[in-house]
């Protein structure tokens, strides 16, 4: 795994002048779309961390200028050190990594989880992911992607996810023989390979979370009898919109709730939200989907996005991906390198 590390002696030159000058922050700063990223007990916002390694680039190649002048990129730096600073404090004696898929403890996890997991198999490893992360709770950092459900599977809403982490267990078993695994990474890293198995996006996923040595807070998922609105609350206390609540309910296209074929995983799940079959008497039809998925359909915001994504299956692959990437990383704690 490769690391973008962080040169601190790049402060010293400046923090004299940080001292005695006055300036403004700026308005409006451009920030990539960022996921979160845990220094300690501190979190902070992986765009930042763009702007540290830019700005360090930056004053690396003017390193032999005549810095008396500083022109717009050093107008730049010193504009954004103001944010630099307590990052800085927060990033000591820490590294930060890179997402690579192709380092061989990655591919070593992968390839475990490719011999025991089949499209059958497929539809519970991926509801491991959103069990264990989906506990995460922003406003007091509780929960999340810690691999706390192995000591939570006796509550009511884990009702049949043993049988799916004891496959799991087989992979840990093999992949802590040659490199000790997290069960986060592994559920993390396992989801993203049952989606692509079944013919869904391919997601690259970072490695590194530490495992949690308790369980979290009970009551954290949210249950299915909840309404669009309440759905909503329960994810954005997640750090998750609308948007990525629309995205992440696709996960049901796989299963047995039936929203097509239960072992591929595609946008027949959004196509079917819209025709409402439960409100036909005839047959099957009327058992199809959970509450929750039938409530996002009332709802004017969601069915925005439930339109989009049944017309253009592209678009739901690639915000799945992105929002599956947001949601294991939740409330996640880093290896310190
Ligand atoms: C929006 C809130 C959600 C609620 C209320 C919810 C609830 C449920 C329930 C009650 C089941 C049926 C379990 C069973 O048949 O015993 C289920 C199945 C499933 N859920 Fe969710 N879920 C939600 C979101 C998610 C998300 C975000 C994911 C993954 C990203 C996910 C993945 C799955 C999968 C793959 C299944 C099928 C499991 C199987 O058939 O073995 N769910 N969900």
């Amino acid at each position: 795994m490769s690391t973008i590390s962080f040169d601190p002696s790049f402060l010293s030159s400046v923090i004299p002048f940080y001292s005695t000058s006055k300036f403004k922050i700026p308005a409006k700063t451009r920030l990539k779309p960022f996921s979160t990223v845990e220094f300690g007990s501190k979190t902070v916002k992986a765009s930042s961390l763009t702007t540290t390694t830019t700005t360090t680039a930056d004053h690396d190649s003017n390193q032999n200028c005549n810095c008396g002048s500083y022109g717009r990129r050093g107008l730049i730096f010193m504009a954004t050190l103001p944010f630099l600073l307590p990052l800085y404090e927060s990033m000591e004696g820490f590294d930060v990594k890179a997402a690579e898929s192709n380092t061989s403890e990655y591919l070593l996890i992968k390839d475990e989880v490719s011999k025991v997991l089949s499209k059958g198999k497929a539809a519970g490893v991926l509801r491991l992911a959103f069990h264990d992360a989906g506990t995460f709770e922003m406003d007091d950092n509780s929960g999340g992607m810690n691999g706390s459900l192995v000591y939570e599977l006796d509550r009511p809403e884990n009702a049949g996810l043993k049988k799916s982490l004891k496959i799991l267990e087989k992979v840990k078993n093999e992949v802590d023989t040659v490199q000790p695994v997290s069960w986060a990474d592994l559920i993390a890293v396992a989801g993203a390979e049952a989606v692509s198995l079944c013919g869904g996006p391919a997601i690259p996923v970072q490695l590194g979370r530490l495992d949690s040595v308790v369980p979290d807070p009970e009551g954290k998922l949210p249950e299915e009898s909840l309404d669009a609105f309440a759905l909503k609350q329960s994810f954005q206390r997640k750090g998750l919109s609308t948007q990525e609540l629309v995205a992440l309910s696709g996960a049901h296209t796989l299963g047995s709730k039936g929203f097509g074929n239960p072992t591929v995983f595609d946008n027949s799940y959004y196509k079917i939200l819209l025709e409402k079959p439960w409100m036909s008497s005839a047959g099957m039809s009327s058992m199809i989907g959970l509450p929750s998925d039938r409530a996002l359909v009332e709802d004017d915001e969601c069915i925005r996005w439930i339109t989009k994504y049944a017309n253009n299956q592209n678009m739901f692959f690639e915000d799945f991906r992105n929002s599956y990437i947001k949601l294991v990383n939740s409330g996640a704690r880093w290896k310190k390198l």
